[in-house]
């Protein structure tokens, strides 16, 4: 049975290899990459009835918000990058901000200390959900098709429900005891599912439903509102339905650079994800990675050197860009940039200490969602968003079926106390009315010789910028086609810990010996999986879709 089994899964790949993976056909014109078989057919089902990428991006998003609910979402936030057909491009910031009644020390006890969790589990970890009201935002600017089209497939998912998947059934495992914890022993996903289970979500068709109808109202005023206000409320949070109402996502200016012959367009603040990967790409050009070759020590002591120095400005000036100011002038300009890597020495480690003082934990895990699109007339769409941690605040509200987010953690509680990423903070992240919290959310858009490229972002928090970085140089420098690309194996450095992270058992041992002995940290024990990247590539007009292999990701072509 096991050998059948293995076989189908052999064929299945071998075909989806042919039609979508490393095999160029002419024929694709486009297609969706996302986390779930389900969102992505309900992409390409939109883009087939004639829906452009941005239909495609409403709908894909709204299934994501049944099939996944680990970090598709409706009661969370995200980053929206496009590039149109005609090459020009936009951002839109639908991330979570923090309650109007929110201050500065939220988590703190009396005597100053952090409260353990406090910004992770339960209500008061729940920021003002952005999602809604940024996909509809999408829709009105850039769709084509009836809202209520939309969302339909969704709503078909929860009524007539979706087969669990091996991964899904695992993941949901590991968290039943919390979910019990936080929400009483009759929650929903308190369940024992197994694979290949149905799982039906009602409630969750019911809110879609009003949202088909009523757009943004049906999901900030009404019964819905006060579902999710009583909810929170009950698990001690503050948001009010005033916050839901108050909520407006924000257009905002792409963050777009150029690393050789590309010009990379990705987000901007409050996502620290386009300036990092703009530093990291600045900082490494002047050397030649390409004939370093892929995961040598080389190219990886390079790599870490950049990415150190990133972060360690990421924890110091990077906050929501209308309440502090950033010194993005000096953080991007290329003699500073130059000036940084000045310390790089071939032969040791620059300690983080050297960099900037301080101490860190690092935890990963991995639950956020990034979904690329492309449609048949070339526009594109890359999005990444999250509930931040694994079912966010593992708040669940019954009414609405759904979990709420915990995207407070983002901020940083105290300066120099690392959040759930082990990612240090200062003022500039500090917590305040209405604040957006700083996110490493990287969705991306490449063009190369004036023409699109790329599209990519990942899951994966403080490690996402990282895996965008390593998967745009696997594509460019090491010519690698694009499944190969969101497959290979990753590293990462955030400057503190002190360490890099390899996935395990990837690496060859010698390599990672022969980093430390030039006083690198050289970890495979802390992260199983770093990112999961979903890519398309459109390389001289042909067009591959890259899904990893980490999840149950997938690629959808048409
Ligand atoms: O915005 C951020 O950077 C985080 N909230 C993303 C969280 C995430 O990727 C969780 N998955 N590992």
């Amino acid at each position: 049975m096991k050998n059948i089994q293995r076989l189908i899964k052999t064929c299945f790949f071998v075909l989806s290899f042919v039609f979508i993976g490393c095999k160029p056909s002419t024929k694709i014109k486009g297609g969706v990459v996302s986390a779930m078989p389900y969102a992505s057919e309900v992409g390409v089902k939109i883009l087939k009835a004639g829906g452009n990428a941005y239909d495609a991006m409403v709908a894909t998003n709204f299934a994501l918000a049944v099939v996944y609910p680990v970090a598709g979402n409706i009661t969370g936030g995200g980053f929206f990058v496009y590039r149109n057909a005609d090459g020009s491009s936009g951002t839109l910031d639908y991330r979570e901000q923090a309650p109007e009644k929110a201050f500065k020390d939220l988590y703190l006890d009396e005597v100053g200390n952090v409260i353990p969790k406090k910004s992770i589990v339960g209500g008061l970890a729940v920021g003002v959900p952005g999602t809604v009201a940024g996909t509809i935002e999408i829709h009105k600017k850039l769709g084509t098709l009836p809202l209520s089209m939309l969302i339909q497939p969704a709503i078909d998912l929860a009524e007539n429900g979706y087969a669990v998947t091996e991964k899904q059934v695992s993941s949901l495992n590991g968290y039943r005891e919390v979910f019990i914890e936080v929400n009483g022993p009759d929650t929903f996903y308190a369940k024992d599912f197994k694979a290949g289970d149905i799982i039906k979500n009602p409630a969750l068709a019911k809110v879609l439903r009003e949202i088909a109808t009523n757009g943004i109202e049906g999901f900030n005023s009404g019964w819905v509102a006060e579902a999710v206000v009583s909810g929170v409320q009950t698990s001690g949070c503050i948001l009010t339905q005033k916050d839901l109402v108050n909520y407006k996502p924000k257009w905002r200016d792409p963050l777009t650079f150029f690393y050789k012959d590309l010009k990379v367009i990705s987000m901007g603040l409050p996502s620290s994800g386009g300036i990092c990967l703009n530093q990291m790409m600045k900082m490494i050009e002047p050397y030649n990675i390409k004939d370093m070759g892929h995961n040598t020590q080389k190219s990886i002591q390079l790599m870490v050197e950049a990415e150190k120095r990133s972060y360690a400005d990421r924890s110091e000036f990077l906050g929501d860009p209308d309440f502090v100011q950033v010194p993005l002038n000096i953080l991007l300009d290329s003699v500073y940039i130059k000036k940084k890597m000045s310390g790089f020495d071939w032969t040791k480690a620059t300690p983080s200490s050297e960099i900037k003082p301080g101490d860190s934990y690092y935890f990963e895990s991995d639950e956020t969602t990034h979904f690329s699109i492309l449609d048949d007339h070339g526009n594109a769409v890359s999005v990444t968003t999250t509930l931040n941690g694994a079912y966010g605040s593992k708040v669940f509200i019954d009414e609405i079926g759904v979990f709420m987010n915990n995207e407070m953690d983002d901020f940083s509680s105290k300066p120099g106390v690392p959040n759930m990423f082990g990612l240090i903070g200062n003022l500039a992240n500090a917590i305040e009315p209405k604040k957006r919290m700083l996110s490493s959310m990287t969705p991306t858009i490449v063009e190369k010789k004036g023409e699109l490229y790329l599209i990519l972002g990942s899951p994966g928090g403080s490690t996402i910028i990282t895996s965008v970085f390593q998967t745009i140089l696997n594509v460019y420098e090491h010519n690698f086609p694009i499944q190969k690309s969101v497959n290979a194996s990753r590293f990462h450095h955030q400057w503190l810990p002190d360490s890099i992270t390899f996935e395990p058992n990837k690496f060859d041992p010698r390599l990672l010996q022969n980093l430390k002995n030039i006083g690198y940290n050289a970890e495979e024990k802390k992260s199983k999986i770093i990112g999961k990247v979903d890519a398309i590539l459109v390389n001289d007009g042909i067009i591959t879709l890259g899904a990893d292999y980490r999840g149950d990701d997938t690629a959808v072509a048409y």
